[in-house]
């Protein structure tokens, strides 16, 4: 009888993963890197072999796929677990391989003393070259078994992976990034906001010290959940290092019983040895084509006109349709109706949880306003809060007891609101029974979903619970679009604090930022482009005067950097001067014109020149590009250097022209304006002069923005 096999192999035309699997052993990933055609997991492996050292043990340690404390490894578990202080060091061997095909694996290992089983499933999607890995750990004796730490994974990362980007921010200034490089010991970001975070995106990048966006190896990480977690990088002192990342729990969180199973979120990865940009282009197909359900995929992303910025909680219906018929003239597709017009929500002290259109602001519904919505050839949407409830409102007076806490502590409020306990059934059934009821008398196909705190307090009934709130959450959003199958969903917390692969398989789009600032925006969309492509980037068109940042900025600008996202526009468009609108109109109808464009094709975020943010969008067969190039504040040079274009066909002619701003660009002439022509025909260069050699920038002023458009030409 032939022996198993000892080693897997998932593989894609740019990527491998081997695994060692032999039965008996603990598995442990051998390679994860560049494909390798001509080589077999053995060589790979002997090539691996490492030796003893003095002042160590007189066997080199094997890790394992968890890295269990009796793995007897020097750096941090990727478990931690135990049985009333016994158990501790159950160690998983492997009992079962199952393989289909080289892209899907799974590794049942077991610890046949402890009586606890481990599965790992791993997946590398062949046309994507993603990586996706869930664990699952499984109680089998009737001792409750408690869990405090479980990773997805814990993946060798190899040597030339020595610097790391990691995400940080604050509300209204999300998705900024902040490089290490080389250290030994642990780097840990740990969130336990109860949320995915303003402040900690779950996402890391491994590089190195020649990695740019466009060359050079580097890898990303993403966990796919919105509550809790940990990333952690670990360079022991042996010379490994491991990346781990999870759930944090706190303690007694995840108890199982008999039979009981916890599995974690998803760690996605992928590397690439084209730089940053080739990372992002596999991370946003991942999410376009395989973890978001597809409602989207093939309609285009209506332009929005959100209520907040323009009323707030100054609802009325005359005012509301006014501004409807404002924004449907400009060129809005769906209306959305933000905080305001439900129960006594008149500020955001009052109503939360009274799910039902208030009578002193709309005494006759929402019927005028939807059809007129609708009449103007809009969608109707609507913003809910669905988790949490103000005290001062006839929920929090009929039901108490409903919201998370820590007994005999008084709660913390933020924004004057509680959290509900989702774990609850009863909750979840008043929080879908009314809001599917709006859903349905208004013919809602929109939901904007906030969630507008940090969760201090995430407790229930004695335990915490942040873990079961968070799949709660999701069950609730997965129902409501069972039932509506047309209806989309933005996920929104404090603007994006609640924007991750996790929420993003029950959502549609995600609210950036609450900052309409057009120039935090740059750094802000550029910081989350990343992991998010531009198509559920939700980016909106704010008033002159920035409402959080009390900056003055051009229509112009404000407009070109909506128009790289998911577009809308929240502003009182009648207090915008009538040129200003007129601007904003021709802006929405070049969007339209170029948005499939923008949503569908690869993106790219190029490297330079100084002060100068530039991205931009490559159809897939290179036929078309988009570029925009922002100048954010003066450079050290008289003139700026060049603009490159990355992703284009090097043997294609294209005609190359600005499509925007329409005026206004550069304060000095004649410029390469004039020379190439590109305010009028454009100029036809090679796809590889404009990639090698790029295009001179002209002088703008700081705060402004042009758009370029690249269109093939037949070859002659
Ligand atoms: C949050 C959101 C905003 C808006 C308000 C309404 O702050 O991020 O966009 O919806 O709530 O209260």
């Amino acid at each position: 009888m032939a022996s198993p096999p000892k080693y897997a192999t998932l593989s894609t035309d740019q990527t491998q993963l081997i695994l060692y699997i032999q039965f008996g052993a603990q598995p442990h990933i051998v390679y994860w890197g560049p494909a390798l055609t001509n080589s077999t997991p053995e060589e790979i492996a002997l090539l691996s072999e490492r030796q003893w050292a003095f002042g160590g043990p007189n066997l080199d340690i094997q890790p394992s796929l968890s890295n269990e404390i009796a793995t007897g490894l020097s750096g941090p578990p990727g478990i931690i677990l135990d049985r009333d202080g016994l158990d501790w060091d159950a160690l998983f061997t492997v009992e079962k391989v199952s393989q289909q095909n080289d892209h899907e694996l799974k590794i049942q290992c077991r610890d046949t003393q402890a009586k606890i089983s481990i599965c790992y499933e791993i997946s590398l999607c062949p046309e994507i070259d993603v990586f996706t890995v869930s664990t699952s750990l499984t109680n089998e004796t009737e001792m409750p078994l408690r869990i405090d730490w479980c990773t997805a994974l814990c993946l060798p990362l190899e040597q030339h992976f020595d610097h790391m980007r990691s995400f940080k921010g604050k509300w209204a200034y999300e998705f900024q990034h902040e490089d290490i490089s080389t250290f030994r010991g642990s780097f840990v970001r740990e969130n336990k906001s109860g949320r995915t975070g303003h402040d900690t995106f779950p996402a890391l990048l491994a590089f190195n010290n020649t990695t740019n966006e466009t060359n050079g190896l580097a890898a990303g990480f993403h966990l796919g959940w919105s509550g809790n977690s940990r990333l952690r990088v670990d360079h022991q002192a042996d010379g490994r290092a491991f990346l781990q990342m999870g759930e944090l729990f706190f303690p007694g969180e995840m108890v199982l019983a008999k039979g009981e199973t916890y599995r974690t979120p998803p760690l996605y990865g992928a590397q690439s040895k084209n730089g940053f940009n080739s990372v992002s282009q596999k991370f946003h197909d991942h999410l376009n084509h395989k973890i978001m359900d597809g409602r989207i995929l093939n309609r285009p992303r209506k332009v929005h006109y959100n209520t907040w910025e323009a009323v707030y909680f100054d609802h009325s219906e005359e005012k509301l349709i006014v501004l409807a018929e404002k924004a449907a003239e400009i060129g809005a597709e769906r209306f959305v109706l933000d905080d305001g017009w439900f129960g006594g929500r008149r500020n955001d002290s009052k109503g939360l949880g009274d799910w039902w259109v208030s009578k002193d602001v709309y005494p006759n519904g929402l019927h005028r306003l939807a059809s007129r919505v609708r009449d103007l050839n809009m969608e109707f949407g609507i913003w809910v809060e669905p988790e949490m409830v103000n005290p001062d409102s006839d929920l929090f007076r009929e039901h108490p007891d409903w919201i998370l806490e820590i007994k005999g502590t008084p709660q913390i409020p933020s924004r004057n609101q509680f959290v509900l306990d989702l774990t609850r059934q009863d909750v979840t059934e008043y929080l879908y029974e009314k809001i599917c009821t709006i859903i349905k008398t208004y013919d809602v196909t929109y939901l904007k979903w906030d969630m507008n705190r940090d969760i201090h307090h995430p407790g229930s009934q004695g335990r915490a619970v942040t873990s079961a709130q968070t799949r709660a959450v999701y069950q609730l959003m997965r129902r409501m679009r069972d039932t509506f199958p047309r209806l989309e969903i933005e996920s929104c917390s404090s603007g994006g604090a609640r924007a991750d692969y996790g929420v993003l398989q029950y959502t549609d789009r995600i609210w950036t930022s609450d900052s309409n600032d057009a120039l935090d925006r740059q750094n802000i969309q550029r910081g989350a482009s990343y992991f998010l492509p531009l198509n559920v980037m939700g980016a909106h068109v704010g008033p002159e005067k920035c409402h959080i940042t009390g900056r003055r900025l051009s229509m112009a600008l404000r407009a070109a950097t909506a128009f790289f996202g998911h577009m809308g526009m929240e502003l009182n468009l009648l207090e915008e001067r009538q040129e200003d609108l007129a601007i904003l109109k021709k802006s929405i109808a070049l969007h339209k014109q170029h948005r499939n464009l923008l949503h569908t094709g690869q993106f790219f975020r190029q490297d330079g020149p100084e002060s100068h943010n530039i991205i931009g969008v490559v159809s897939r067969d290179k036929t078309e590009a988009i570029y925009s190039c922002t100048k954010l504040t003066h450079h050290s040079t008289t003139l700026p250097g060049l603009c490159k274009f990355t992703g284009l066909n090097s043997d294609q002619r294209y005609r190359i022209k600005i499509i925007w701003p329409l005026s206004e660009i550069s304060p000095t002439a004649p410029s390469i304006l004039e020379s190439a022509k590109l305010l009028d025909s454009g100029s036809v260069f090679s796809g590889e002069a404009l990639m090698r050699h790029g295009i001179q920038l002209p002088l703008m002023m700081p705060e402004s923005n042009l758009i370029y458009y690249l269109e093939a030409i037949k070859n002659d």
